[in-house]
């Protein structure tokens, strides 16, 4: 004969409600702030999108109209003691070219390296050491140029008003783009 005593269905009932309720209100203390934190990471999840890439104007600076913008790139330079910020590790052109887009070249000359400017009135680059040139795109504009490539294009995006690229120095004097 068992020493048990049965417990009325009622009880068992009663039992099973309140361990319920005890997970659903886990449940809900758990959740809660884990929902909660998402404000606070999203700029941290913003920034993954620019991972890599320096901030270097804002769009509201370019010109409506097309017209390219030279900007410094300012990156933090990191080594084994010292974290350096606002380091000027090169420059730019920045042109407009839609309501969020814009188009990032590399100021460098890919032919040996002189800095291009940029002729208002042709609507192009130039390069006066040796008299490359190069339409609003980068490519080479006059084939007689001695540059073996058109300027190096980078990757940049637009986020939330600012403009990020994607600085990168290439091999001169070579017609592949390759990255140093
Ligand atoms: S460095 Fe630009 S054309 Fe030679």
């Amino acid at each position: 004969m068992s020493d048990s005593v049965p417990v009325p269905p009622s009880d068992r009932r009663t039992f099973v409600s309140k361990v319920s309720a005890a997970v659903i209100g886990g449940l809900i203390t758990v959740a809660a702030p884990i929902a909660g934190l998402f404000p606070i990471l999203d700029p941290l999840r913003r920034r993954s999108d620019t991972r890599g890439m320096v901030r270097v104007t804002s769009f509201a600076a370019l010109p409506e109209g097309g017209e390219p913008r030279k900007f410094p790139v300012l990156d933090t330079l990191v080594d084994a003691w010292n974290k350096t910020e606002n380091v000027p590790v090169g420059s730019v052109y920045v042109q407009r070219t839609g309501d969020n887009t814009v188009r990032v070249l590399h100021s460098v000359c890919p032919h040996l390296g002189c800095s291009v400017g940029y002729n208002a009135s042709g609507r192009g680059y130039f390069c006066p050491c040796h008299k490359s040139s190069f339409a609003l795109d980068g490519s080479i504009a006059d084939p007689k140029s001695p540059s073996p490539r058109g300027m190096d294009p980078l990757e940049a995006v637009v986020r939330d008003g600012e403009v990020w690229v994607k600085f990168q120095n290439f091999r001169k004097g070579s017609p592949e783009r390759i990255a140093v």
